[in-house]
């Protein structure tokens, strides 16, 4: 009886006179005196259901049974709705179908949650009962969606030779800089399996094998704290080509992404993005992730302060840090109390206060103006280009943190005063540093990974390395960013196994370490292994940002909260004492 199905949101007026057969779930039930009208959905939308139940004891007695989610056939035909009762707020509100057989294949308790109503029904409760949640249209176009980017992504990459090659998931531990999952090895007491964070090593080993271009929608698990936009287990569209430069990676990803943003959206983005350095980033946006959809950039203005009579800029310079500036258009918006939550709001990123002065009738005003000499209020005025009302925010601390909480300032005010225009901004963020020095623990850290290839003008740096120059060591390190989130990152990789161990080195990873983690790589960098370089996009991120959620949650059919769990099947869960008595374990 299913052979010959139809699909609910596919029928229209010209099916008008049709026989169809329908499967699916009762939305909604009205009973209009022995008329009755039901919401019938199936995965491709909902059709209006007419039932006359007048003629028939049997046909009544079974719509009388009839409730939301009772899951049913139908066999009727396609009607015409009279003009006065077409609904154009729906995709079949043309017609109807009458009809003529009903059978019940499942009844259906009174659900939890309800499927008519769009997400503000309490998280919690939407991921435990997730099997009714994702009957709610919003999350079957989100999945449907993400279907679409995945056979979109699988077509453009197989066109351009791509192979789709799969790598394991029981792995020994890659270096992404997160913490592993672990899952013990039964039959090797004592040992344990990483989860991939990233197929990284795998995708290099293929192009030594001579694959040389491979990709994989792949899963990968990274046991860091949660938020928004990151989960534990979340799915990469992971890349690697040999014999590339920069400038084709971009290019062949660019045409990736235009192709995704079109089966969306249906818009035609324009190529290429723009490109700025990572330096670039930060001095003007304060971060490394640019939201460039508005203005609102960070301006220097050390230099104009270098002998300020204000303590906290003073104080400031003396401990070699900066002085920064951001400037808000309407002074008038920002109340004595909205400037008090936002000093408050900057200290999350450690800045200590949130000074400010107003212009208004061409001179400062407020705040702080009376710290600052009349020198400095002309060069000030004319470095910010200052207009009647704006409001300047100034940031004062070592640069990290004034860039981090100017940054983070520019946003939000962004965010709360709706300056954002609705848009697609792609970005391409170039030449990050090579390392990350962590003055606590007197080390180097990678800011990509430890495989990225430094840029070839700063490999004699390399020799002499201090805290002071590990910054301008640059990498052939590259991220994607689409509206102020990193949707992917990559690089082009260290083919050479000397120069592999030498960056080791430079790390702290010593000789021993580095065998026992990657002998495979170093063994296989040393088999002719050619020149090569890869990114791996966040799927999650780009659905995310794409459909306009608020959290990639939303676009994951099956979520972890952010502690981790799945509200649904309730895992992480304790096991068997004779589960941990086969692995050897026993819990502390
Ligand atoms: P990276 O660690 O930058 O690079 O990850 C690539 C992209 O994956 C997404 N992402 C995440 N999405 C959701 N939840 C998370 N916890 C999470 N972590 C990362 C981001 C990010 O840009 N092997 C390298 C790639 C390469 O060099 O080719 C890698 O994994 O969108």
């Amino acid at each position: 009886m299913f052979e010959k199905r139809n699909y609910c949101g596919e029928l229209n007026a010209s099916d008008e006179g049709k026989q169809v057969i329908l499967s699916g779930w009762v939305q909604r039930k009205r009973d209009l005196g022995g008329i009755i009208f039901v919401e019938f959905r199936d995965i491709s939308g909902i059709v209006q259901i007419v039932c006359d139940t007048k003629e028939s004891a049997e046909m009544a007695e079974l719509m009388d049974n009839i409730k939301s989610e009772y899951c049913l056939f139908i066999s009727g035909t396609v009607r015409k709705r009279a003009d006065d009762a077409v609904n154009t707020n729906m995709q079949t509100g043309e017609i109807e179908i009458f009809a003529e057989k009903i059978q019940i294949l499942n009844s259906s308790v009174l659900p939890p949650i309800p499927v008519e109503s769009d997400n503000t029904v309490n998280e919690d409760l939407r991921l435990k009962y997730r099997f009714i949640d994702l009957r709610r249209q919003d999350m079957k176009d989100a999945i449907i969606a993400r279907h679409k980017v995945m056979q979109t992504t699988r077509k453009y990459l197989s066109e351009n030779r791509f192979l789709e090659i799969e790598t394991p998931i029981l792995n020994k531990s890659t270096p992404e800089g997160a913490r592993d999952f672990l899952v013990p090895s039964r039959m090797n007491k004592n040992m344990f399996y990483a989860l991939p964070q990233s197929p990284q090593l795998f995708k290099q080993i293929l192009m030594v094998s001579g694959f040389d271009r491979y990709f994989q929608i792949a899963k990968c698990f990274r046991d860091e704290d949660l938020r928004n936009d990151r989960q534990p287990e979340f799915t990469q569209i992971d890349i690697e080509m040999s014999f590339l430069t920069i400038d084709m990676l971009i290019d062949i990803m660019e045409g990736l992404v235009k192709e995704i943003i079109k089966k969306i959206t249906g818009t035609e983005i324009v190529l290429p993005f723009n490109r700025i350095s990572y330096d670039e980033a930060m001095n003007r946006f304060g971060k490394d992730a640019p939201d460039m959809r508005f203005g609102m950039e960070l301006t220097d203005c050390t230099d104009i302060f270098q002998q300020s009579e204000f303590k906290v800029f003073s104080t400031a310079l003396e401990n070699g840090g900066i002085i920064k500036a951001v400037v808000f258009e309407d002074g008038n918006k920002i109340s004595r109390k909205i400037t008090d939550e936002l000093a408050e709001f900057v200290k999350i990123y450690k800045a200590k206060g949130l000074p400010f002065v107003k212009f208004r009738d061409g001179k400062l005003d407020a705040g702080i103006t009376k710290f600052i000499t009349e020198e400095q209020q002309k060069q000030l005025i004319a470095r910010l280009d200052l207009k009647d009302n704006e409001i300047v925010f100034f940031g004062s601390d070592s640069e990290n943190i004034v860039n981090d909480a100017l940054g983070s300032l520019r946003l939000k005010l962004a965010q709360d005063f709706g300056l954002i225009r609705n848009d697609f901004n792609f970005v391409w963020v170039l030449d990050f540093p090579l390392f990350e020095y962590d003055p606590e623990e007197k080390r180097y850290y990678s800011m990509h990974h430890p495989f990225t290839m430094p840029r070839t003008e700063d490999l004699t740096l390399l020799d002499n390395i201090n805290p002071e120059n590990a910054g301008q060591i640059k990498a052939q390190a590259y991220d994607i960013v689409l509206n102020g989130v990193e949707i992917g990152g990559g690089s082009i990789r260290i083919s050479d196994t000397k120069l592999q161990n030498k960056i080791f080195t430079l790390l702290g990873i010593s000789e021993e370490e580095a065998k026992e983690k990657f002998s495979f790589l170093l063994e296989a960098l040393k088999y002719g292994a050619p020149p090569h370089g890869g990114i791996a996009f966040g799927l999650d991120r780009i659905m995310m940002i794409l459909l306009n959620k608020n959290s990639i949650r939303d676009v994951i059919p099956f979520p972890k909260t952010t502690r981790g769990q799945c509200l649904m099947s309730e895992a992480p869960s304790p096991v068997s004492s004779q589960q941990l008595d086969e692995l050897s374990i026993k819990i502390k």
